[in-house]
């Protein structure tokens, strides 16, 4: 007998609907005294459930998981990410200038 696949399906301004009884933990970025990101450290397990709607909204109480707040948000699922080159998406920012009266050496 085949295991269940995994699968991931992606609701309309929804969360996503993870199904196959996936393994969960929670995984944490350490920082050096610099506040640089140097690694991961494992975190708790969650309890194996065969399906899991994982929120995307940011919004839940209950992250990872949904808890039917992007409904009350108005949550837009529909941005996706430009696939134009870096170069086209660039955009000049003028900076302010400085004068100064004193000579810079
Ligand atoms: S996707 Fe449902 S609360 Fe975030």
């Amino acid at each position: 007998m085949n295991p269940t696949p995994f699968t991931v399906t992606i609701t309309r301004n929804g969360p996503c609907i993870v199904a196959g009884g996936v393994p969960m933990a929670q995984q944490h970025i350490v920082t050096d005294a610099q506040g640089e990101s140097i690694e991961w450290r494992k975190g708790d397990h969650f309890a194996v459930a065969q399906t899991y709607a994982l929120c995307r909204c940011g919004q839940s109480a209950t992250k990872p998981f949904c808890d039917g707040s992007h409904s009350r948000v108005g949550f837009d699922g529909t941005e996706t990410a430009s696939r134009d080159a870096y170069d086209r998406q660039a955009e000049r920012i003028e900076g302010s200038s400085q004068k100064t009266d004193r000579k810079v050496r």
